[in-house]
């Protein structure tokens, strides 16, 4: 694969060292074809772009979701973001005082859903900064806890979850194995029904390339049935267009968890963003991650840096944390007055290459950090 030529695609590669695919992917030319594709219909067609266009645009792109996750149509749904994702898929789980669990290195969005309900207390199993052990996960897991939220790679570290162990664990105890896969999916050749998921989320922001304002549902389809929505929209109705009122009903595929209009524009980046990530294939994606990822572990290293991401390659993905305890938001400004960006979490620069950078982009960023340590 000669990587270079994708470096081509993304113009601001041409005037910054971009390395902070973990935060958002750099806007493509694909992106702009796809919005200027969006824009003609609208212009041309209105509204009745709907019936010639924009309804087949919704499910080609769950199509794409579920050749991504080697999934069925049926399982795939689409929504704004993992918040509404999370509002609409966990409003079908009855859940009591006790009976979420989930670790304080997950994403905020994640625990926030469930600690915004008054009546449940979320059980947090506490990580190091870099990992959570699957002990703790283990103590806190028994027959009272309904849902068990996980993520697939730790946002802050890279470090890569035991996914398949704790969907088991889940399983043992007839939990929903939940899990925020975001800064998975893409990057990592994922199938979520082979982890052992029952509800699997990720979207368009990062390493599947597709910007803002879209997130993909992926739901066990055997799961389905049981879960009835209590947060809803007329997207989730399958006679939506009888504009009956008084009846609601549910698709039975995983569309029950769509609720309103979605933003075309997101639809049609996304859409283009998983082309490219299906043209290459996560496996070469994988490959290359690691590659780069190593490089830039090395370079590190040799000036001295400590790491907050996990060692062994096969642990990690994607994203290279580096201890920064001292302010790490005035590091990632200085480098960023250099044309680099990356960015900052508590205690840490976080840097995340992606398949269209190179050494070069590591050399320079390593070379910075050294400066700005001073
Ligand atoms: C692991 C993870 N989950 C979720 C999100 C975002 O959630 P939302 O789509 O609700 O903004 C992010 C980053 O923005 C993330 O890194």
């Amino acid at each position: 694969m000669d990587w270079t030529v994708w470096r081509d695609q993304f113009p601001i590669l041409q005037r910054k060292t971009y390395l902070n695919t973990c935060s958002l992917t750099p806007l493509g030319r694909f992106h702009r074809a796809a919005q200027e594709r969006f824009f003609a219909h609208w212009d041309d067609l209105g509204a009745s772009a709907w019936y010639t266009h924009w309804g087949a645009a919704l499910d080609e792109l769950r199509g794409k979701v579920a050749r991504l996750l080697h999934a069925e149509r049926e399982e795939i749904a689409l929504a704004p973001s993992i918040s509404g994702a999370l509002s609409t898929t966990m409003s079908s789980v009855p859940l009591q005082r006790h009976s979420v669990v989930a670790s304080d290195m997950d994403f905020p969005t994640l625990t926030y859903h469930f600690m915004a309900k008054p009546h449940i207390d979320v059980r947090f199993v506490r990580g190091d900064g870099i990992s959570v052990p699957l002990q703790a996960y283990i103590r806190a897991m028994d027959p009272s806890v309904s849902v068990l939220a996980m993520s697939q790679v730790w946002y802050q570290s890279g470090g890569i979850a035991p996914v398949p162990e704790l969907a088991k664990l889940a399983r043992q105890q007839v939990a929903l194995a939940v899990c925020d896969g975001y800064q998975g999916a893409g990057q990592l050749p994922t199938d979520p029904r082979a982890l052992g998921c029952d509800v699997y989320l990720t979207g368009g922001l990062k390493w599947l390339l597709g910007g803002t304002g879209i997130a993909f549902v992926w739901v066990r389809k055997e799961r389905l049935a049981e879960l009835r929505p209590r947060v809803t929209g007329w997207f989730g109705n399958p006679r939506m267009f009888d504009f009956d009122s008084t009846k609601l009903d549910f698709w039975p595929d995983a569309r029950r968890f769509e609720a309103g209009t979605p933003a075309l524009a997101a639809v049609h980046m996304a859409s283009a963003g998983l082309d490219v990530v299906l043209q290459i294939g996560p496996e070469k994606l994988r490959e290359r991650t690691v590659a780069l990822d190593n490089d830039l572990v090395d370079r590190l290293h040799a000036k001295g840096f400590k790491l907050r991401t996990p060692e062994p390659p096969e642990q990690r993905a994607g994203i290279v944390a580096v201890d920064w305890p001292d302010d790490p938001g005035a590091a990632v400004a200085k480098l960023a007055q250099q044309g680099i960006i990356v960015d900052a979490r508590p205690g840490r620069v976080r840097i995340s290459p992606y398949f269209y950078n190179d050494e070069e982009d590591n050399a320079r960023c390593v070379e910075a950090l050294v400066r700005a340590r001073g």
